[in-house]
């Protein structure tokens, strides 16, 4: 695999808001089948470096190259079809409150939809069965019908990942995709998305070191907006752990 060319490629890249610099000089190279587990503190950088990940933020210093593309020098019709191959779960979960669970998941194929037929499928869903069974694999079978704004806050969190599976895309963002789940829900659903074959490479930001070791390949930290360490989750030790999330 180290000869395939890489899914992500930051080079030198960093991130400023104002004066503060929440990124700085990161080089990471992921490469496809890699599943990255992104650890540190609150305040680490971590959703800074998923969103520059799926192009929602540009870095201000450096380079991020995405499937062999700089995103930021795109124009936006360039970039939209590269971004409908990266699925993202972000802390906020984007989901439409409003209308029926089936409709929020069947939404991870909108992109790749017809405006008709994506309307359409507002009132006669397509492909009711992909939706079940992903809404199954996350033990959600029974909600295809509830309304969205109904079910709690795991729920909801579970609804984003089904959404990403139907996506199908080549490379997962997933922003703490299992922050508020119980912590059986959160193996399994962490488990679901690192073992499956829909999802090409996963780049995941956790708080569990122990689910980082267990379902990912790969560990990098973050401290203060840099990279601490860089390891193959077999790799990571207790005191690589403590040193990453030491106080101060
Ligand atoms: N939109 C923003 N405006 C200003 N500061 C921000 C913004 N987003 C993040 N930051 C700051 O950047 C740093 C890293 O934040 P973040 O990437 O959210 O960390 P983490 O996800 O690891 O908790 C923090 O100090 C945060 O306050
Ligand atoms: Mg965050």
């Amino acid at each position: 695999m180290s000869g395939s060319p890489p899914v992500i490629r930051l080079r030198g890249a960093g991130r400023r808001f104002g004066s503060h610099e929440a990124l700085r000089d990161l080089d990471l190279t992921v490469r496809p089948g890699e599943r990255v587990a992104v650890l540190g503190t609150s305040g680490a950088g971590k959703s800074t470096l998923l969103a520059l990940l799926n192009g929602s933020l540009e870095p201000t210093t450096g380079i991020v190259e995405v499937f062999g593309e700089n995103l930021a020098r795109l124009t936006s019709s360039r970039r939209r079809p590269l971004q409908r191959r990266i699925g993202s779960v972000s802390q906020d979960l984007a989901l439409i409150e409003q209308v029926r669970v089936l409709h929020n998941v069947n939404a991870g194929r909108l992109g790749r939809w017809s405006t008709t037929r994506a309307l359409a499928s507002l009132i006669w869903p397509h492909s009711l069965g992909v939706v079940r069974d992903a809404l199954d694999s996350v033990d959600l079978g029974w909600a295809l019908h509830e309304r969205t704004e109904r079910l709690s806050g795991g729920e909801r969190q579970r609804v984003a990942i089904a959404r990403l599976l139907v996506q199908a895309p080549d490379l997962v963002v997933a922003d703490e995709p299992v922050a508020n789940l119980d912590p059986v829900r959160a193996a399994g659903i962490l488990g679901l998305l690192a073992a499956s074959p829909t999802v090409r490479t996963l780049v995941v930001s956790l708080h569990q070191p122990a689910l980082a070791r267990e379902h990912c390949t790969r560990v990098v930290g973050l401290r203060q907006g840099r990279i601490v360490l860089d390891h193959a989750a077999a790799d990571v030790d207790d005191a690589a752990l403590d040193a990453l999330y030491a106080l101060a």
